[in-house]
């Protein structure tokens, strides 16, 4: 693809809606913390941990993801993450993120909810107040652990609510898909309703449309994260395409967690081009070799996208965001701008 397009993939206006904080720890920080947390790891270098990252599935990832994850302990630490992921956010031209978090993931190993909450926040506000990059936070449930624990990690969060309301917006499910159907969840995700928050859930990453239907009707979700396998239900592709339901998809994702085999196959040009309001993100970007930028170069590349088409993801990625329709405006018109700039 011509360099062009690569410029004007960089230089975009766009907003990062799946994102996981602990999936953008780089192996340089894990094995600081670790040394400094004295939390053991079971590789002898930077480049071991690397040379481990290959999956063959969710789950093959998962357990490196979570056994990572482990070497954060302290309210600095979850800062130092947040912050660093926010600053290659800010050189990708990212304006907004709604990133998700694993409470549990924490509190399992001692960590009090309290913490994980203040670092990632201080993070978020501190890039706000300081370069004007918009952050929010997503409360995510482990699916693989049982709907009583999610409703105790959402019951601990509840104090919290006022103190962290201008960041924490939602709710999410995440883990091992297959198995762990969005109707396990029904009970929470009705609290999280109650209580105002926003609610959005991975389905059809590695589970069936069937999850998607459930994610939509029975939790209320307001976007689908992945949702590649939507593709296979014709019934479901014609309700999200009229009901204008986002998809949070992330392609190198899907690649190294062999959902595609190769990019060229992926789905979403075709999702795109049939209405449906896709959008580009990392997922877990320490792990899957790239940040939003890289997710769109190499999904523009392999799927051979157009400059309207590029833009399009970008406006859907604003659109499909979880803040008032005055700043939404804000971004699109920015997007416009830069868009008309680049002819
Ligand atoms: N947790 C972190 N990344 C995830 C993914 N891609 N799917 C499900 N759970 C996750
Ligand atoms: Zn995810």
């Amino acid at each position: 693809m011509s360099t062009h397009l690569h410029e004007l993939i960089r230089g975009l206006p766009k907003a990062e809606l799946h994102l996981h904080i602990e999936g953008s720890l780089e192996p340089e920080m894990m094995f600081a913390l670790a040394k400094k947390n004295q939390v053991p790891l079971p590789y002898a270098s930077v480049d071991e941990v690397r040379a481990a990252y290959n999956f063959e599935d969710l789950q093959s990832f998962l357990d490196l993801y979570y056994a990572g994850a482990a070497v954060l302990r302290t309210e600095q630490d979850f800062f130092d993450l947040t912050f660093a992921y926010l600053q290659k956010a800010m050189a990708d031209n990212v304006r907004h993120v709604e990133l998700f978090f694993d409470p549990q993931t924490h509190t399992s190993r001692g960590v009090n909810i309290r913490i994980v909450f203040a670092g990632i926040a201080r993070a978020l506000r501190k890039m706000q107040h300081e370069h004007g990059l918009s952050g929010r936070m997503i409360l995510s449930f482990l699916r693989h652990l049982s709907e009583e624990e999610a409703i105790a990690t959402l019951e601990s969060a509840l104090p919290l609510r006022e103190e962290y309301a201008d960041v924490w917006i939602g709710v999410g499910l995440d883990s091992a898909e297959v198995g762990n159907p969005p109707e396990k969840f029904r009970h929470v995700f009705a609290i999280a309703e109650a209580m105002g928050l926003h609610l959005v859930a991975h389905a059809g990453e590695e589970g069936p449309p069937a999850y998607i239907w459930g994610a939509l009707d029975e939790l209320h979700a307001e976007r689908i994260d992945h949702g590649v396998r939507a593709e296979e239900d014709a019934a479901l592709m014609h309700r999200l395409q009229e009901q204008g339901i986002p998809l949070t998809v992330c392609p190198l994702s899907n690649l190294k967690l062999c959902v595609v085999k190769d990019l060229r196959d992926h789905n979403l040009a075709r999702m795109l081009r049939r209405g449906i309001r896709v959008t580009i993100n990392s997922d877990d970007p320490a792990y899957f070799g790239g940040y939003i930028n890289a997710n769109f170069i190499a999904t523009a590349d392999a799927l051979m996208l157009n400059a309207d088409e590029i833009v399009q993801l970008a406006r859907y990625s604003f659109e499909a965001s979880f803040v008032p329709a005055e700043q939404k405006e804000i971004w699109l018109r920015e997007l416009a701008t830069y868009a008309a700039g680049f002819q």
